[in-house]
Formats: C-alpha cells, sequence, structure tokens
C-alpha cells in the first residue's frame, strides 16, 4: 500500500512539475524579444498541455471568430498552437500583404497534413493545393492559367461560354420537364451542370444525367471537397491517427474511384489518339504536349498531368457548393431575387439568355456574387513558412503554419457597414458600378493565389441569373436555410427549393 502511495505521490509531483514547467516555458515563448533583428515572438493566449490552443477554436460556431477576441488582446499577428502544429494568425490587410506579396518567397510552402495526403497517393506535392512551392508547381500553374483565367477575347473564353450555355440550357429543360418542381434537390442538379461545364471545357466530353457512373464521380468529388473543407482533431494530434484507419481508407477510394474514371472514361482514349505536335485545344491536349516534350527536367509526368486535371475538374464541386449556398442566401429575400431577375430579364430580351459578356450589364448580379464570397470565404488553405522570417517585426519560425485571417477582415465592423447582414448594394458605387474594396480578398493574393477565381465568378453569374430568370426560388415548408458561414462546403444532401415558374416573356 505505502509502495503505491508513494509511487502515486511520485507520479502526481512528475505531472505537476511538467504541467508548471510547459507554462513557464509558455510564459517564456511569448516574453522573448530578439534584439539583434529586433524581432519579438508572437504572444500567445493560455495553452493547454498536449491540445494546445485547440480548446479555443471550439468556442464558436465558425472557429475563425475566436481569432477576433485573442487579436483584441494580443494584437494582429499572434501564436496558436493547434494540438503539435505551430502556428500563428496574421490579421489586417497589411500584414496579409506583406505575407503574401513582400515575403512571398518566404510563406509559399503548405503544411503537410497526413489526411489530405491520403488523397494523392500519400504526397502532398503531387497535388496543386496542398503542395510546396517548386519548379513543378510553377509548371502546373503555367499551364493552368490560360484555361482558367480566359482571356475575354480569346476562343477559349467563347468555348467557356458556349459550354456553360448548353449546360444551362440541359438544366432548365431537365427542369421544365420535371413533374414536382415543390421541392426540388437543386445541389444534385447543379453538381451534374458544373462537372459536365468543367467536362466540355477542360475535356471535350460530357455526360448524361443519367449515366451512374458519372452520377458516382460527382458524389466522390463532393465527398472530398466536403472532407478537406473540414478540420479534424488527427491533423493537429498525430497520436489519434490510430482512429483514423478506416476514414482514410474510405478517403483513399475516392480518390482511387476518381482516378479510375479518369483514366477509363477520358485519358486513355485521348492519350492513344494524341498525334504529337498537334495543336493543343483543350486542357487534356496541354497535358498530353506537356508530358510528351523531351528534356523535361521540373517532374511533369502522366501521373502529375492527371493529378492536375482531377484537381480542376473537382472545381466543379466548390463552384456548385457556392451556388447552392447563395441560392440559400436568396430564398427568403425576394427583394434581392427581384433585383436579379429585372436584370436578367433586360439582357434575355436582347439576346436570348445571359452569357458571359452581359457580366458589364448586370452590376447586381457581380455582387451577389461577391456578398456570398465575403460571408463564405475563410483562412481555410494556411501557408507555411518555409524558413525563419518576420510579419509586422514578430518573429515567425521556420516550419510555422501561418493562417492568413480573411474571414475577421471579411466581417469586421470597422470596414463594413452591418456585417453580419446579407446586402449585395455594399458592393454597388453611387454610379451604380460594381466596387471591390482593396481588403475584399476571399480568394486570397501572390503567387498561391487561387487558380479558379475566374471560374468562380463567371459559371456562378451565369447560374443564378439563368434560374432565376426562369424561376422564382421559394423555401419548403419546414426546411432551415440557416448557411453556414466562414465555410465553403455543405454535407452532399443539402437543403431543397421550391421553384415557381416565372411568367416572364422574352418579348
Ligand atoms: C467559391 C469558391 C472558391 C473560393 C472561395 C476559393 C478560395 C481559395 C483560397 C483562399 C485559396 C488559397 C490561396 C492562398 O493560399 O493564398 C485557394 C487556392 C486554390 N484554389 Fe480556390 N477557391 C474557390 C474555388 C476554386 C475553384 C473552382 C478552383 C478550380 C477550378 C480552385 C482552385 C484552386 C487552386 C488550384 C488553389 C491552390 C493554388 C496554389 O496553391 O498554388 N478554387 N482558393
Amino acid at each position: 500500500m505505502e509502495f503505491v502511495f508513494s509511487s502515486l505521490t511520485y507520479l502526481l509531483l512528475f505531472v505537476l512539475t511538467a504541467v508548471l514547467l510547459f507554462l513557464i516555458r509558455d510564459e517564456l515563448k511569448t516574453k522573448q524579444v530578439d534584439h539583434r533583428a529586433g524581432l519579438v515572438d508572437p504572444p500567445a493566449p493560455k495553452a493547454w498541455p498536449i491540445i494546445g490552443h485547440l480548446y479555443l477554436m471550439a468556442r464558436y460556431k465558425v472557429p475563425y471568430r475566436v481569432f477576433d477576441e485573442i487579436m483584441a488582446d494580443l494584437g494582429s499577428v499572434f501564436r496558436l498552437d493547434l494540438g503539435s502544429v505551430p502556428c500563428v494568425v496574421v490579421n489586417g490587410l497589411n500584414n496579409i500583404r506583406e505575407v503574401l506579396m513582400i515575403k512571398g518567397d518566404h510563406f509559399d510552402s503548405r503544411p503537410s497534413f497526413r489526411r489530405f495526403n491520403q488523397l494523392f497517393k500519400g504526397d502532398k506535392n503531387n497535388s496543386l493545393a496542398f503542395c510546396d512551392w517548386s519548379q513543378l508547381q510553377k509548371t502546373r500553374r503555367e499551364l493552368l492559367r490560360a484555361h482558367t483565367f480566359p482571356n475575354t477575347t480569346s476562343n477559349m473564353y467563347t468555348r467557356l461560354d458556349t459550354c456553360l450555355k448548353t449546360e444551362l440550357a440541359d438544366l432548365t429543360d431537365t427542369l421544365d420537364t420535371m413533374a414536382n418542381t415543390e421541392c426540388v434537390d437543386i445541389k444534385n442538379m447543379l453538381l451534374h451542370t458544373c462537372a459536365n461545364v468543367f467536362m466540355s471545357y477542360f475535356c471535350s466530353t460530357r455526360f448524361s444525367r443519367s449515366y451512374d457512373k458519372f452520377r458516382e464521380f460527382i458524389r466522390n468529388f463532393d465527398d472530398v471537397f466536403y472532407e478537406v473543407n473540414q478540420g479534424a482533431p488527427c491533423d493537429f494530434l498525430p497520436s489519434l491517427m490510430p482512429l483514423y484507419h478506416w476514414h482514410f481508407k474510405k478517403i483513399r477510394s475516392w480518390s482511387s474511384k476518381i482516378r479510375n474514371f479518369m483514366e477509363t472514361e477520358i485519358f486513355n482514349k485521348r492519350k492513344a489518339a494524341w498525334v504529337p505536335g498537334t495543336k493543343p485545344v483543350d486542357f487534356v491536349d496541354n497535358l498530353l504536349d506537356a508530358v510528351t516534350q523531351p528534356d523535361r527536367d521540373d517532374g511533369f509526368d502522366m501521373d502529375i498531368g492527371l493529378f492536375s486535371l482531377e484537381d480542376i475538374i473537382g472545381g466543379h464541386s466548390a463552384i456548385t457548393n457556392f451556388i447552392v449556398k447563395t441560392l440559400g442566401f436568396l430564398v427568403d429575400r425576394p427583394d434581392v431575387q427581384r433585383r436579379i431577375q429585372e436584370e436578367s430579364d433586360a439582357v434575355v430580351r436582347a439576346s436570348g439568355s445571359v452569357g458571359l459578356s452581359d457580366r458589364s450589364q448586370m452590376p447586381y448580379t457581380e455582387a451577389v456574387v461577391y456578398e456570398s464570397l465575403r460571408l463564405i470565404a475563410s483562412p481555410i488553405v494556411p501557408h507555411l513558412a518555409n524558413r525563419d522570417t518576420s510579419v509586422d517585426g514578430v518573429r515567425i519560425r521556420k516550419g510555422t503554419t501561418v493562417f492568413l485571417n480573411n474571414y475577421s477582415l471579411h466581417m469586421s465592423p470597422e470596414l463594413w457597414n452591418n456585417p453580419e447582414h446579407y446586402s449585395p448594394e455594399r458592393f454597388i458605387n453611387a454610379e451604380g458600378r460594381l466596387e471591390k474594396p482593396e481588403y475584399f480578398i476571399p480568394f486570397s493574393g501572390g503567387k498561391r493565389s487561387c487558380m479558379g477565381y475566374k471560374l468562380v465568378q463567371l459559371l456562378s453569374f451565369c447560374t443564378i441569373s439563368t434560374l432565376l430568370n426562369k424561376y422564382t426560388l421559394l423555401p419548403v415548408e419546414d426546411v432551415s436555410y440557416a448557411v453556414p458561414k466562414g465555410n465553403l462546403a455543405l454535407p452532399f444532401v443539402t437543403f431543397p427549393f421550391r421553384l415557381r415558374p416565372r411568367n416572364f416573356r422574352k418579348q
């Protein structure tokens, strides 16, 4: 008994000493000043042993909200230890610019989360969004640019316009023939539409709504998209990894099924028919052209090409989720719907349908896209310091994960009037033109900025205006339309809508 007692006492003493040492170390870390470089270490709130500051993130529905609280106490650059992952949160436009633009080279890496690596054969560097910066990433971004940022006078732009018009006509035709528009699973319908816009634009092929394999492919992409938009404790506490065995298996199966579809339904046929030296028409041509170039020394090969293609095709899920969220904002705002309808009615009366070139005549609809982006954007894609560096005179050590807090920038009452309120008008200036404040950065900036932002703007604008031109959105009884903010993804099964056909006549 005495032995047990003394063992327990020693154990207790050991734990207390460990906790004490942890707290002293934490206190010292916060106060350290490097007089030579004039840098201070980032201040941090009180941390708990093992989980660090993770407990703070659980306080709010939108976890980033806690950043505001900490910022008020500690200033605009502060440290958070999320489990075993050292992080820094950077707030304020000037500091964010310092990271993205002035010191872009210091912060162009990404943290490594084993959960996400499962999607890319265990290696984040196979991915467009989660890889570290390299010559290979530069090549991938350059290859994509002409496709994701088509010049308004280019063939690519006309091609995108045609793909969009075709798929939106297919969507409204399908909706028109549906017996019941009282409860429409619009997300499912739109996933097909956006997936086919991407398929026809990037791969020159499209699939029927009734093709089971395509439906499964779309579902797998949406599951992946939902997954990468959620945080998980194992990202920060690797000791929990064994608990995720089955989950990781599921993640790997989504990506291997996606790969199987891409190879069997698209890539293998295109590869077999490819004649080197042919002028590329779509992105698949560009990939085949790139991988068959002699003397490549940047690591760009067929496997990497396929990963890039899958990454970019997956963008259809991001856009669909964004559009459905926007419809969720609009469902109980008939005044906003009416203004979009007024703009689209004028365009449809003149030219029969809404196209990409009509954006300049529809500033209010564009403002709706901006306003939804403001509310759903988040710092979900962090950067990583690849060397010892600093932001605003605060030391950032190599290997620190860096969150750029665009959520607070978009929700600050100092920058926006009544920021919680949905109000597209805030993006329209006194002359009735669209105006984007410099502190509105939903797609970030610099060398790791979003590769898909133009497509988001073009597809959402056209889809929302086409849908509202044909229908008025109404809520389905007893359904909650509380659109989650600070997060882009919705579950696969989400709120349905009632669609009431409009009496609008083209002539
Ligand atoms: C509403 C929809 C979207 C939002 C709000 C969004 C936002 C973002 C943000 C904030 C980043 C991180 C930028 C940084 O690290 O500084 C990012 C990265 C990225 N986005 Fe998007 N995005 C959206 C849709 C898309 C779509 C549709 C595509 C593809 C067609 C896409 C492709 C990418 C890629 C490839 C990256 C990684 C770029 C790199 O690391 O070099 N995004 N996005």
